[in-house]
């Protein structure tokens, strides 16, 4: 299972998230899982200047330098530490995202990088500066293709404007799909979508399930519903444990029946009642509710049965808001009571 990114690199679309790679701890074994990866047929590596301020990028290079020629390895600029105390923020002010460029070029051992990703637009620095930049870099030959990072369908359309943009790197996974509408539009572009936090939230009892069937674990089947749910999604599973990583890249083999495919797209019990109670509680705003909703019905794998579509109805059919200066408008007992039922029902 290939994929070309920007049309012209070929990796495979089950990759490899660097972030959690023990290097300041254990680096021995930071070392053997990324070199595991390489072995196992990895050819999509993910890093940051974030991931311990380069070190990240350093670790990969001490342990796969010299790169096999099918290897990528991409890398994020734009987050800095030029807070008033030092701290982290975005900054994808123009010398920064030079510095930081010129940074992982020498940390990674490379004369260009083979796909740089803004890692997230700098709501400080105008925009057409920051992707200019980026251009100018990639003009200058240090970098090959460009991708963004958490970005929404608007910001995409926005940068197409400036640069070509060859990836979108948001968090997404079966349980989370706010950037669905982000996907659709990289879908229909041709644009690499990096899902990351692909499994570490994922589970349930559906999971578990479909899990036990196929011999399988939840991680597992997180990442071959990925795979098989867009050709344009590339997943980059983070693990800094080789038995994760090995298990992770067998996903890549793992096959769900159109049938596992729509039980496993419904909302479970956990996601209803965690954004039923998160609307109540006012952790979750009516908006996001909606928008969990509106995936659930717009999904074409979906099939929502007829406790599930009780539960939505109880859930998005009645007013959960309190009004200006009022409590919640239901009392505990009332609320109690749904929430009881919805406990019965899936
Ligand atoms: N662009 C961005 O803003 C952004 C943000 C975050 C991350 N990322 C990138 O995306 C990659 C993946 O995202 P993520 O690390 O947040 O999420 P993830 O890959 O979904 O989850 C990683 C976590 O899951 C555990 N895990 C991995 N495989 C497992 C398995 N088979 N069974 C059980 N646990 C498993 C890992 O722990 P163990 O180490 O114990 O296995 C780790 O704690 C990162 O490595 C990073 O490269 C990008």
């Amino acid at each position: 299972m290939d994929f070309l990114i920007g049309g012209r690199l070929k990796v495979r679309r089950l990759g490899f998230g660097a972030m959690h790679l023990p290097a300041e701890t254990d680096p021995e074994r930071a070392i053997a899982v990324a070199r595991r990866a390489v072995e196992l047929g990895v050819t999509l590596i993910d890093t940051a200047h974030l991931y311990g301020g380069g070190a990240n990028e350093e670790l990969l290079a001490s342990a796969l330098h010299p790169y096999p020629d099918e290897l990528v390895i991409t890398t994020k600029v734009g987050v800095a530490r030029t807070g008033p105390g030092g701290e982290w923020r975005l900054d994808a002010r123009p010398e920064i995202l030079r510095d930081q460029v010129e940074q992982a070029l020498r940390r990674l051992r490379v004369e260009r990088i083979g796909l740089l990703q803004l890692h997230r637009i700098d709501p400080e620095t105008p925009l057409a500066d920051q992707l200019g930049t980026l251009r100018e870099l990639q003009l200058a030959g240090k970098v090959g293709l460009l991708g963004l990072s958490e970005v929404t369908a608007g910001e995409l359309a926005s940068a197409r404007e400036i640069i070509d943009v060859a990836s979108v790197q948001n968090r997404y996974n079966l349980h989370d799909r706010e950037h669905e509408p982000v996907l659709r539009d990289c879908a229909a572009a041709g644009i690499a979508f990096l899902p990351w936090r692909p499994v570490a939230p994922v589970g349930g009892p559906r999971v578990a399930a479909i899990a036990a069937e196929l011999g399988a674990t939840a991680a597992q089947v997180a990442l071959a519903w990925l795979l098989g749910h867009s050709p344009v999604l590339l997943p980059i599973p983070g693990t800094g444990r080789i038995a994760h990583l090995e298990e992770n890249v067998a996903a890549a083999g793992l096959v769900l029946t159109p049938a596992q495919r729509r039980r496993l797209s419904g909302p479970d019990l956990a996601e209803i009642e965690a954004c039923f109670t998160g609307v109540l509680s006012g952790r979750i705003s009516r908006d996001e509710a909606d928008r969990w909703a509106s995936r659930w019905h717009s999904d074409d794998e979906c099939e929502l049965d007829e406790d599930q579509r009780w539960a939505l109805d109880l859930l998005f059919g009645i007013d959960l808001r309190p009004g200006p200066g009022e409590d919640f408008l239901h009392s505990d007992d009332q609320v109690r009571e749904w929430r009881d039922e919805l406990r019965r029902r899936l």
